[in-house]
């Protein structure tokens, strides 16, 4: 059911008490010709992680998923995975937080010395399209809110450990109203990404299918790639990673 949200963004949004996943909801109303739709729920009871992984979303989180029809490229379409992340880390830090990002777009706390982290938010991107054009995009964003940590997987940390609980209406509020700035301007979202990121600098690890990546992330692209520089050999070279799984 739709519920009045008092948004100042044009976003229609359907609350659900609990549902497998609501990225897979979304994905049902995009195939009904839906757009600007946000599907909101209390609980998840099958959440999704990028890489196939699970993703644990008990009450007290927000997990939200917002469909949209951007008139672009599938090639731009992690620009707006980027502006999720940017959205939901510029509100955790509003709520007290100090969220920041972890190449591609985990929203993370810095923990321990030497970059370590715990992990506050994820984003997962879903679309369908043909190779010169977007037909829907469901970005997929959950926050680990008013949960305790300990309730969660390892490496876990939650708005309410790091600050205090938060009021989940008015966060869910801020938060598309940040993604709504942030998709309406697309140049200003990896200036605004290289701002807050926690990788630049630190020694990394990128797990791609053609072969691990290690060495000092030094820069993040236009387009959102990490350029890293090596260390194999006596010479520093430079690679370009434009998607994977970063430790570090
Ligand atoms: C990740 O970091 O692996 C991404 C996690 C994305 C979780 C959100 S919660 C709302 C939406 N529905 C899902 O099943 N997954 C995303």
């Amino acid at each position: 059911p739709a519920v009045e949200f008092g948004l100042d963004a044009p976003f229609t949004v359907e609350f659900h008490d609990a549902v497998e996943s609501t990225n897979a909801v979304a994905r049902e109303r995009a195939t009904d010709g839906a757009s600007d739709l946000v599907v909101l729920a209390d609980e998840q009871t099958g959440g999704r992680g990028r890489l196939d992984r699970e993703w644990s979303s008990p009450p007290g989180g927000i997990w939200l998923s917002v469909l949209t029809r951007p008139a672009i490229t599938p090639a731009r379409a992690p620009l707006y995975t980027l502006a999720a992340s940017v959205a939901t880390a510029r509100t955790a830090r509003e709520a007290g937080v100090d969220a920041r990002i972890k190449w591609p777009n985990d929203v993370v706390v810095p923990a321990g010395e030497n970059g370590g982290y715990r992990k506050l938010a994820g984003v997962l991107t879903e679309m369908e399209g043909e190779t010169d054009r977007v037909a829907w995009l469901a970005v997929g964003i959950g926050v680990n809110a008013n949960i305790d940590a300990n309730a969660l997987p390892e490496g876990a940390t939650t708005v309410r450990d790091e600050a205090a609980d938060v009021d989940r209406r008015r966060f869910v509020q801020r938060l598309l109203e940040a993604f709504d700035d942030a998709r309406t301007d697309l140049e200003a979202v990896v200036p605004a990404w290289r701002e807050l990121a926690l990788t630049l600098g630190q020694r990394v690890r990128v797990d791609r299918p053609a072969g691990a990546v290690v060495g000092e992330a030094v820069d993040i692209t236009a387009a959102g790639a990490l350029v890293i520089e090596t260390d194999a050999g006596e010479e520093r070279t430079t690679v370009t990673v434009s998607a994977g799984d970063c430790e570090h």
